[in-house]
């Protein structure tokens, strides 16, 4: 018996360290197919956090991992197809945050809305919703919000100049969101993507894409891990 509780008095001590060395941060990928189908730059994006030493991290997300040549941690909410402007009229993030409790959002959206001759102004719009729904799970939640990669789909000769139109205006609409509380910080993953080098089809990123979207979201994914 004496053994017994020793024992646990170990354990618990074990866990009392683990917890000193952090808590982990949730994060989670919000998108659509470039983020999850399969999104194989969070597998890089994962990989780099480990080679750096960055471990107290937990990705959370109602769809699961999907193959990408080796084991990550990849729960993701990356639907394929989605636009934001459907995601907030399906009301649908809220059921999602409440299932998995995200410390910071990385939200690549709003390639499908720019396809479906959504503007900016919508796009920004549905972002509001959304962002109000981020800080309704969580007051200090921390939001990352991509400068979209750019587009040439073959049904599309608009989608690349609307992609430029919506990226141009996310630097103010995230100016205007932001608080100390919760942060809104615009991440770049637009600049140096090539889409005849980067993509095979004009939207969804080949290994090359990948590498660099998971280099975009590091640098400031760090950061927030460790702010
Ligand atoms: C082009 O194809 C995409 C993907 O199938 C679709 O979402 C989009 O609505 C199409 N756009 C046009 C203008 O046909
Ligand atoms: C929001 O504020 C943070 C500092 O709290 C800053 O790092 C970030 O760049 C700001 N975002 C925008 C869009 O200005």
């Amino acid at each position: 018996m004496r053994f017994f509780f020793g024992f646990l008095a170990v354990l618990a001590s074990v866990s009392v360290g683990s917890a000193q060395s952090g808590t982990p941060v949730r994060i989670m990928a919000l998108g659509d197919s470039i983020t999850g189908s399969p999104g194989c730059w969070r597998a890089l994006l994962w990989r780099k956090l480990q080679t750096a030493g960055i471990t107290n991290t937990k990705f959370v997300g109602t769809l699961p991992a999907q193959g990408c040549g080796f084991t990550y941690d990849g729960a993701n909410e990356g639907h394929g197809g989605f636009l934001a402007t459907g995601i907030v009229s399906s009301k649908q993030l809220p059921g999602w945050l409440s299932q998995t409790h995200p410390d910071i959002v990385m939200m690549h959206l709003g390639t499908n809305d720019v396809w479906n001759s959504k503007s900016p102004t919508e796009i920004l719009a549905a972002f509001d919703t959304l962002l109000e729904q981020m800080r309704a799970s969580k007051r200090t939640i921390k939001i990352l919000v991509a400068q979209i990669i750019p587009m040439n789909p073959p049904n599309c000769s608009q989608c690349g100049q609307r992609v430029v139109a919506l990226n141009k205006a996310i630097p103010d609409w995230a100016a205007g969101k932001n608080s100390t509380d919760s942060p809104v910080v615009v991440v770049d993953c637009w600049t140096g993507f090539d889409t005849a080098k980067d993509t095979q089809d004009g939207v969804h990123p080949i290994s090359s894409g990948n590498e660099k979207l998971a280099n975009c979201w590091y640098g400031p994914l760090v950061k927030a891990i460790q702010s």
